[in-house]
């Protein structure tokens, strides 16, 4: 299930988080703070006041990814630009333990289907690094089609690093939804 960030989260999300620092830390944006810092459980109510700020604002989709009533993982949709654009670019994570399930296809194909049917956008972004090889497979999963390779493009893990983009509009979809296109659903273990 996907479902909007809580206070309460606070715990699960800073442990989880804690347990998957190498995990985790190779693919998210560069920062001055340690991990242990950026990711303690004092980090998330401002994380979260940031999130709905950003949702009230209309720029972002904050979401936290639930699995047997579990927080597992976040999707965040972010860079909402409306008007003659109406695109935004999407990211995830999950935890390790629950890796290998098609937890993040099911997320993407949900967040993919939201942001076309709810939020009226017409296009939907995932950068991805190239050497990314299981978040690459998530997109192939869903059938993104692959628009480009942006040189430098986003500050990761203490530098500027090549991404692969991949894109979706909504007339591909034609009139289905993108959760359709995943041939089974993530069992509960
Ligand atoms: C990328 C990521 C979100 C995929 O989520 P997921 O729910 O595991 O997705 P899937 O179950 O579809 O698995 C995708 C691929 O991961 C690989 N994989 C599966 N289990 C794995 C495990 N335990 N450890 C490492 N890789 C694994 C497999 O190659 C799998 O492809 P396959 O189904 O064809 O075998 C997850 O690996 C993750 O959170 N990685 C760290 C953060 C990250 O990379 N975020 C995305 C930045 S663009």
């Amino acid at each position: 299930m996907l479902r909007s960030p809580r206070l309460r989260d606070g715990r699960a999300w800073s442990e989880i988080r804690l347990r998957n620092e190498i995990w985790l830390n190779k693919w998210e944006p560069s920062s001055p703070h340690s991990w242990a810092e950026r990711n303690a459980v004092t980090a998330w109510p401002p994380l979260v006041s940031a999130l709905r700020k950003a949702g009230r604002a209309g720029t972002m989709v904050p979401f936290v990814i639930t699995y047997g009533g579990r927080l597992v993982g976040q999707v965040n949709v972010s860079n909402v630009v409306h008007g003659v654009l109406r695109s935004c670019t999407v990211g995830y994570w999950v935890d390790r333990a629950v890796a290998g399930r098609g937890i993040v296809p099911t997320a993407l194909a949900l967040t993919i289907d939201h942001c076309f049917a709810g939020v009226g956008l017409h296009r939907v972004e995932v950068d991805i690094r190239p050497e990314n090889s299981a978040s690459l497979r998530v997109v192939e999963k869903l059938g993104l089609r692959r628009e480009g390779y942006y040189e430098r493009f986003l500050d990761i893990d203490g530098g500027w690093r090549d991404h692969i983009a991949f894109a979706v509009t909504v007339e591909e979809l034609r009139g289905a939804t993108m959760l359709s296109r995943l041939p089974s659903l993530p069992q509960l273990a």
